[in-house]
């Protein structure tokens, strides 16, 4: 990879004219790899995580199971894509083999399992379809299953991640919107109210405010925020996938830009679009010219560091919605071209696969978990997703539309 300068370089002449044939060939390129992963990992063996040297596994030491969801979500957008019987057919079986982690109790990650495949499904089916009752039966459960894990004790109240009640992770961000959609399908208004508390204690602890600590950037983003687990006081900042506490995780700031933009999209609170911006203005500042950040902000050894191209998509994402926004703060061009250079980036051949022998995921460079050494320079479940997402959002020209608060 040639040298990379250290502040991101909007092309702000790109349009999506312009780049819709790489858009499309990309999305076409990853319609095969899909079907060809989908020969590998028939919908009754469990789903892979990352690739090992570009080859799909799912290893043997599960650190927790969050990505299923993500590999039939990608069924789903091929299905909303091309319409094709195949990937209906294939979208409902995968899904359907995921039904049983409604009631899973010990993981944070349901919104992560059932937004990209239930309510996918849910979202293109007619009022007077009979599979509607089932999949909001299926959303209200999980979301409510999830509304479980609450952190009550001490002052500051969240949803708690998979290490138990003492700890707050920023991924939770995205898992929250199931407690939003549970709730607009018709479960108890507690459920939306954890969802917005959660994400204001995320604001409070884990997105950085100029001035407020020492050292402290205006949007960066902290991975963990420990808690006294019986009195409920904060003890601490954290990290498990970040370089330290202390420097900005870039897939964590990726979740809260999307997480927080989503947040709004349900609740119309003007704080949670705000908060979204502030991510987004430290990623435009200090993400490399091409738009792909490397995987911690604060890597002792940039540019010598693996990048992360699954924050990259999961941004391109967040970008896209916020562009549409059209109550925000920042310059939606600025976002919409933002969005259009890092897709410009990531469908190129230095990204995806589509050149690399006998390669298997579709998004090259991303990385799981650098400090336990998992997934490192690979294609990642979740990033092959979110750039699928991204590539189908850009390329129909969706735009986002605030689906209400409760009040
Ligand atoms: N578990 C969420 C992540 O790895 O980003």
């Amino acid at each position: 990879m040639g040298k990379r300068n250290l502040t991101m370089k909007i092309n702000s002449d790109l349009e999506v004219s312009g780049l819709r044939a790489a858009l499309e060939q990309a999305f076409d390129f990853g319609l095969r790899q899909l079907a060809g992963m989908m020969k590998q990992w028939p919908c009754d063996k469990a789903a892979p995580i990352y690739t090992d040297n570009g080859v799909w596994t799912r290893p043997a030491y599960m650190w927790t199971d969050w990505c299923p969801g993500f590999y039939a979500g990608m069924m789903w957008l091929a299905c909303e894509r091309t319409g094709e019987p195949f990937w209906r057919q294939a979208a409902e079986q995968y899904t359907r083999a995921l039904e049983g982690r409604k009631f899973d109790r010990e993981v944070h990650d349901l919104g992560f399992i059932f937004m990209s495949t239930a309510d996918r499904w849910y979202r293109l089916l007619g009022d007077d379809d009979p599979t509607r009752q089932g999949l909001k039966d299926l959303l209200i459960t999980a979301g409510t299953i999830q509304s479980f894990r609450w952190k009550a004790s001490g002052e500051d109240h969240y949803i708690y991640s998979f290490h138990g009640p003492q700890s707050l992770f920023i991924d939770i961000m995205m898992n929250i919107r199931l407690l939003f959609r549970a709730h607009q399908l018709g479960a108890s208004r507690e459920l939306y109210d954890k969802a917005t508390t959660h994400a204001r204690t995320t604001e409070k602890y884990l997105v950085q405010k100029s001035g407020a600590r020492l050292m402290d950037t205006d949007g960066a983003v902290i991975h963990e925020a420990i808690f006294n687990p019986e009195r409920g006081e904060f003890r601490n900042l954290s990290t498990q996938q970040g370089y330290s506490p202390f420097t900005c995780w870039a897939r964590g700031l990726a979740w809260a830009m999307y997480g927080f933009t989503d947040t709004y999209l349900f609740t119309g609170e003007r704080f949670f679009l705000e908060t979204a911006e502030r991510c987004a203005a430290y990623y435009l500042t200090n993400t490399p010219d091409d738009g792909v950040p490397f995987w911690d902000y604060g890597a002792p050894a940039i540019p010598r560091e693996p990048l992360d191209s699954s924050a990259a998509a999961i941004v391109a994402g967040a970008l896209w919605k916020l562009q549409g926004i059209a109550e925000t703060r920042g310059d939606a061009k600025t976002y919409r071209q933002a969005a259009l250079t890092i897709l410009a980036t990531l469908t190129s051949d230095e990204f995806t696969g589509a050149k690399a022998a006998a390669y298997e995921g579709i998004l090259r460079h991303g990385v799981y978990h650098r400090p336990m050494n998992w997934g490192v320079d690979e294609s990642v479940m979740w990033g092959d997703y979110f750039f699928m997402e991204a590539l189908h959002m850009v390329l129909s020209e969706v735009t986002v539309e605030r689906s209400g608060s409760a009040n």
